[in-house]
């Protein structure tokens, strides 16, 4: 079976929230070249325009773009309502964001909107969308993770925490969910250049390319628990898993350290 008919499998709909920019921006182009439908979920109407426009140019796929702020739980209910009659098979989570610094000196605001954006909006939206799935017997959901939501990390404590649970959370629905025929896809990447280091205040340094992301990950889609995409995720992941958590979190503490020099 070929990509495309795997990917069809799921449905002629796919939802990808976060995917006018960065790896969601890969995820939407790449699902439009397999013959997906594709609903794509941010804030900026310019950027959703801008990828609807780029997307019609090439593939002959219907597209909604919804402007919404899934940090606000009223926003993720609007979403489930504007839905509510689209046969959705693949559900891609990838709206989310980070910040670097000592974590009592953030803004206290951005930090719970983080939380409600990256944790809240992902259990909430699972929860819709899984019980929309159940009922037809298939589906499948992809959410982000990181390489540092694998141990604490210093410099991005609030962030990493919020990857730690979706990671754990992935894991847990996965199990959950196999006999629904369900598939639950946790990406962790490393470093990747997208809108993410700006918007963190981070400085990237040696990051990957989005692109090839969202092949790899629906690829392992139904067959991993977890994806690290690229060289670099796959060299660093590996090569921190082996050792102790606290040690893993003090060599990352070292990187982001070198990632917030201005804050310090
Ligand atoms: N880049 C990395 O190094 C990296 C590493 C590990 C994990 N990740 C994870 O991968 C996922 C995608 O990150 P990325 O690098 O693609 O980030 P990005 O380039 O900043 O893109 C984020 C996307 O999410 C949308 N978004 C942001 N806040 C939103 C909100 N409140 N409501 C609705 N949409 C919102 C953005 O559009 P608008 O701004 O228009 O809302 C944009 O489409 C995130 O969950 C991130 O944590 C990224």
């Amino acid at each position: 079976m070929n990509l495309k008919e795997k990917i069809s499998k799921y449905g002629k709909w796919s939802l990808i929230t976060g995917g006018s920019d960065g790896i969601g921006r890969d995820f939407s182009r790449q699902l439009a070249s397999l013959g997906q439908n594709i609903i794509i979920v941010g804030r900026n109407e310019n950027k959703l325009k801008n990828i609807k426009t780029e997307i019609e140019k090439q593939y002959k796929v219907e597209i909604i773009t919804l402007s919404l702020d899934l940090s606000s739980y009223d926003q993720v209910n609007k979403l489930l309502i504007q839905t509510e009659n689209i046969d959705i098979g693949l559900v891609i989570l990838a709206a989310g964001y980070g910040s670097i610094g000592k974590f009592h000196t953030l803004d206290l605001n951005s930090e719970l909107q983080m939380v409600d954006l990256n944790c809240r909006a992902i259990v909430h939206l699972s929860h819709a969308f899984t019980n929309r799935m159940k009922s037809k017997s298939k589906g499948a959901l992809i959410l982000f993770g990181s390489l540092v939501g694998f141990q604490g990390v210093a410099w991005t404590a609030n962030y990493s925490a919020s990857k730690a649970f979706v990671q754990s959370f992935a894991e847990g629905i996965r199990a959950e969910l196999k006999s629904a025929n369900i598939d639950v896809l946790s990406v962790a990447p490393g470093h990747v250049s997208s809108g993410f280091g700006e918007r963190a205040g981070m400085k990237m340094g040696q990051a990957q390319s989005t692109k090839g992301i969202a092949k790899a990950s629906l690829k392992a889609l139904g067959n991993q628990i977890t994806i690290r995409p690229g060289f670099l995720s796959k060299f660093l992941g590996y090569s921190l898993i082996i050792l102790p958590r606290n040690i893993r979190s003090f060599i990352l503490k070292q990187i982001m350290s070198g990632m917030m020099e201005s804050k310090k």
